[in-house]
């Protein structure tokens, strides 16, 4: 059993090795010439190098397609319909596919290399995402782990969003990264402030773009952003709402509460904002002007650690624990959840055993 054990670890090794060593050898020593790339029928075409990935090419090109990963084949976001061009399907494509996209030529554009002219389609809303350049006007810590960064829209000097939606954030080469690598972000500000936005973004231990916001980024740098991307956003109904956020997950569910109290969207909601303990909240000033604005709005706060100096006596647990306890009958309700995947996954299991429709479950998973 141990020597077949050790002879499948031997194997995939070796797999993964020439897998390396290929596209090595592809990025190093292969000349595809020049390529065409043809967009809806000919609406936008252009002329490139072969070699390069898809993804990449059509951002060089202008051309931004939703992608929460950085193109690192994890998100399954950056899918395009390929109609003539792309090679075979590959492993890393087939778990982010449905039967129906396979037949349709659907693939992930950061896996797609371009080796020969390539034809595809996208939605004529991927034509409006765009590159921004701002500038950081502040940098504030909310939490011991959490930062805001607040940004300054330079050229366009003006984003339209849906609240609830999220960018695509460059982190430049650094010291921690020898090529510039985009993370998605979500909004946390309201849709009315066009020029500017604030993004709250938590440390994640020796990750790339968090390292850098959190240690090497300063107030007045440039920041390449891009977007609007994401379909997470307040959907229109008289339903009662109910939003869940953990950590910086309540980013998005801030700016879709902004939303609400401009456009004087009284509908009855309750936010569950799960954290470990007292010091780890923030945005509770923010939270307490929106429940003036909102009075349908409540709101439970759960600590899964509070510590004795938070002399907490409110709810505890996980946060999903506080929502099982307040939800018995869900069929008429929907829910708005952001943010880790462990956290989303449970909630989505509860709510559906709750009764809600999985239809009328909306989420973002920062993972
Ligand atoms: C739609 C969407 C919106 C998002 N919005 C936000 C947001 O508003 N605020 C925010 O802080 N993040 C958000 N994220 C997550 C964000 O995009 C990055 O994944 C995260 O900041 C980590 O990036 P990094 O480069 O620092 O870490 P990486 O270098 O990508 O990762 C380093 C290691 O840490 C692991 N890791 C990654 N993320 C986490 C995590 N959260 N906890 C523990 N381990 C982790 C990775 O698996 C990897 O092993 C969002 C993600 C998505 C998909
Ligand atoms: S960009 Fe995430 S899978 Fe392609």
């Amino acid at each position: 059993m141990m020597t077949l054990l050790l002879g499948l670890l031997a194997l995939s090794g070796l797999c993964a090795l020439l897998a390396l060593l290929l596209e090595a050898a592809n990025t190093v020593f292969a000349d595809y010439g020049p390529c065409q790339v043809s967009i809806n029928e000919g609406a936008k075409e252009f002329t490139v190098k072969g070699g390069g990935r898809l993804l990449s090419t059509l951002m060089d090109h202008g051309l931004f397609i939703p992608s929460a990963c950085g193109g690192r084949g994890s998100c399954g976001l950056c899918k395009v319909k390929v109609l003539e061009g792309a090679g075979p399907i590959l492993p890393t494509e087939t778990p982010y596919m449905s039967e129906e996209e396979l037949r349709n030529g659907i693939r992930l554009s950061c896996q797609v290399r371009i080796r020969r002219n390539i034809r595809i389609e996208i939605p004529e809303a991927f034509f409006l995402i765009k590159e921004y350049r701002t500038q950081v006007i502040s940098l504030k810590p909310l939490t011991p782990f959490i930062k805001e960064v607040h940004l300054k829209l330079l050229e366009p000097s003006e984003i339209v969003f849906k609240p609830g939606q999220f960018i695509q954030f460059q982190v430049p080469e650094y010291p921690g990264s020898s090529e510039p690598v985009y993370r998605a972000y979500s909004i946390a500000s309201p849709a009315r402030l066009k020029t500017e936005i604030k993004l709250v973004i938590t440390r994640v231990e020796r990750g790339i773009a968090t390292t850098y916001v959190h240690n090497f980024l300063k107030e007045g740098d440039e920041v390449l952003i891009n977007g609007p991307y994401g379909d997470f956003y307040l959907r229109h109904s008289d339903r009662y709402m109910i939003m869940i956020g953990t950590g910086s997950g309540l980013a998005p569910l801030m700016s879709i509460l902004y939303q609400m109290a401009d456009e004087h969207i009284d509908r009855p909601c309750t936010l569950y904002f799960g954290v470990k303990s007292r010091k780890d909240l923030f945005y509770q000033d923010e939270i307490q002007e929106l429940l003036q604005k909102l009075p349908r709005l409540r709101y439970v706060p759960v600590l899964s650690d509070p510590l004795p100096e938070d002399h907490w006596d409110g709810e505890t647990g996980y946060v999903t624990d506080a929502v099982a306890r307040d939800v018995t009958d869900g069929s008429q309700m929907e829910a708005y959840l952001c943010g880790n995947p462990l956290m989303i996954n449970a909630a989505v299991k509860l709510l559906t055993a709750k009764g809600v429709t999985e239809d009328r479950i909306f989420f973002d998973k920062f993972g």
